[in-house]
C-alpha cells in the first residue's frame, strides 16, 4: 500500500551488504565445489571459531557446543521442538518478535506472556514471572536487546532474571541475535552468568547483513541439550548450507570488525530519530542501548495503533503497529532505523506533521 515515495521504517533488516570478503568467500567456496552436505551440526572449524568468540564467557566452550542453523528462525524451532511436550508451558516476552508464540504451540505447547512495559524499560520484573509460573512451567525466553522494543539490560537485571530461573529450574532460552548491535555499553550475554540451562538463539542476519542468507547457530554450555537440539536440526533441514559456512568462517576471521561499523552508523541514527521523536507532543521513546529499533509511546485520542500507523502511511511513512507484537505493545508504534539518516529526517518530518493534525495540536 506504500506509494514509491514512502519512508520505510517497517524491515527489520540491515541496509548494508554482506562483508565483500564473505561474499567472495561464498563464490570461491562454491567453485571449489563445496555444494554438499555437511555434518548436522556444521562444519567443525567453524563451530570451533563461534565457540572461540564467547569465550571470555566461557572458556570451556568448543565445537561440541556449537549447532550451525539457516537462521535464528531455524534455531527457534530447533530449541522449542527439543524442550517443549504437548502441556508445557513456556514464558515468553510480550511485546514479542512474532514467531516465538507459535511455535511453541507448533510444538504443542502454551505461550505464558510476561510484560515488558514502557515503565520499567521493557524489562519484566521478578514478580511480573511469578505470578504467571506453574507446575508445567519449564522454561523462559528472555530476548535481549528486544525486537520490537529496543530494551536492554543491564548485568544486575540479568542476573535476577537469571536467579529466578534457577530458582524455578527452568531452562532459558536467550535470543541474543543482536549482541553485536549494542550502544554504549558492553552487551549483557546469558551466557556464562553461573547459570548452565541456558540455550543461545543467535544468527549471522544482524551480524554481518545477511538476512537473506539464511545462516545462524545454536550455543549452549549443557552437552545433553546440545545433542538433543542437533537431532532436532536433523529432521528440521538436516543440515546449513555448505558453501555459506566456509565464507561465514571467512567473515568471523577476517571482517571481524565489520558488526562494529554498522553498529556505530546505528548508533547515530538512533541518536537523530530519538530526538526528532521525544520532540514531538505526545509522542515518548526511550534511547535503547541495542538493536535498530524504537518503540515509542504514541497518543493520539481516539486512534489506537494501526490506526495511527495507517493515518502515517497514507503520509507517506511505513513503520508497524505496536499491536502487531502482541496486545501489550498497543499504544505504541515500532520504527526501524534501518535506512539513511536523509531518509530518517525525511520520514520524521512527516510524522511529525500526521501525528500533530491527527492530535490537533
Ligand atoms: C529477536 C529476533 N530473533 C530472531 C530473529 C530471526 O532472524 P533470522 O531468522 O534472520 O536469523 C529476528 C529477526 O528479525 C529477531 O528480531
Amino acid at each position: 500500500m506504500a506509494g514509491d515515495d514512502a519512508v520505510q521504517f517497517g524491515l527489520g533488516e540491515p541496509d548494508f551488504q554482506p562483508p565483500d570478503i564473505a561474499i567472495e568467500a561464498f563464490t570461491r567456496a562454491m567453485e571449489e565445489g563445496r555444494n554438499k552436505y555437511t555434518t548436522t551440526a556444521g562444519l567443525p572449524p567453524l563451530r570451533q571459531k563461534i565457540a572461540e568468540t564467547w569465550h571470555h564467557l566461557v572458556p570451556t566452550l568448543d565445537e561440541s557446543n556449537v549447532c550451525m542453523t539457516m537462521s535464528g528462525t531455524n534455531a527457534l524451532l530447533d530449541i522449542f521442538l527439543a524442550l517443549v511436550d504437548p502441556g508445557d508451558e513456556v514464558l515468553l516476552p510480550e511485546p514479542y518478535f512474532p514467531l516465538y508464540p507459535t511455535d511453541v504451540v507448533i510444538c504443542g505447547g502454551s505461550p505464558v506472556l510476561y510484560p515488558c512495559n514502557f515503565e520499567n524499560g521493557f524489562v519484566p520484573t521478578v514478580a511480573d514471572l511469578e505470578a504467571r509460573l506453574t507446575e508445567n512451567t519449564i522454561a523462559i525466553l528472555y530476548n535481549f536487546p528486544s525486537n520490537p522494543t529496543g530494551g536492554n539490560v543491564t548485568p544486575e537485571q540479568r542476573d535476577e532474571l537469571l536467579e529466578f530461573a534457577r530458582e524455578n529450574d527452568l531452562w532459558v532460552i536467550t535470543d541474543e541475535v543482536y549482541d553485536r548491535i549494542v550502544y554504549d555499553r558492553e552487551h549483557v550475554s546469558f551466557i556464562g552468568a553461573g547459570y548452565d540451562k541456558v540455550i543461545m538463539i543467535n544468527s549471522f542476519s544482524k551480524t554481518f547483513a545477511m538476512t537473506g542468507w539464511r545462516i545462524g547457530y545454536i550455543l549452549s554450555p549443557d552437552p545433553e541439550a546440545m545433542g538433543h537440539i542437533t537431532k532436532m536440526q536433523y529432521y528440521v533441514t538436516a543440515c546449513s548450507n555448505d558453501a555459506m559456512q566456509h565464507a561465514v568462517l571467512e567473515a568471523l576471521e577476517k571482517a571481524s570488525d565489520y558488526p562494529a561499523q554498522m553498529r556505530d552508523e546505528f548508533q547515530a541514527r538512533r541518536d537523530l530519530i530519538c530526538e526528532r521523536l521525544n520532540a514531538m507532543p505526545g509522542v515518548s521513546c526511550h534511547v535503547p542501548t541495542g538493536a535498530f529499533y524504537v518503540f515509542p509511546k504514541v497518543d493520539v485520542p481516539g486512534m489506537n495503533s494501526e490506526e495511527i500507523a495507517m493515518a502515517l502511511l497514507e503520509g507517506g511513512v511505513l513503520c508497524s503497529p505496536g499491536s502487531a507484537f502482541g496486545a501489550a505493545g498497543e499504544g505504541h508504534l515500532r520504527f526501524a532505523y534501518t535506512i539513511g539518516r536523509e531518509d530518517i529526517s525525511r520520514g520524521m518530518d512527516r510524522v511529525e506533521k500526521v501525528i500533530a493534525e491527527l492530535r490537533g495540536d
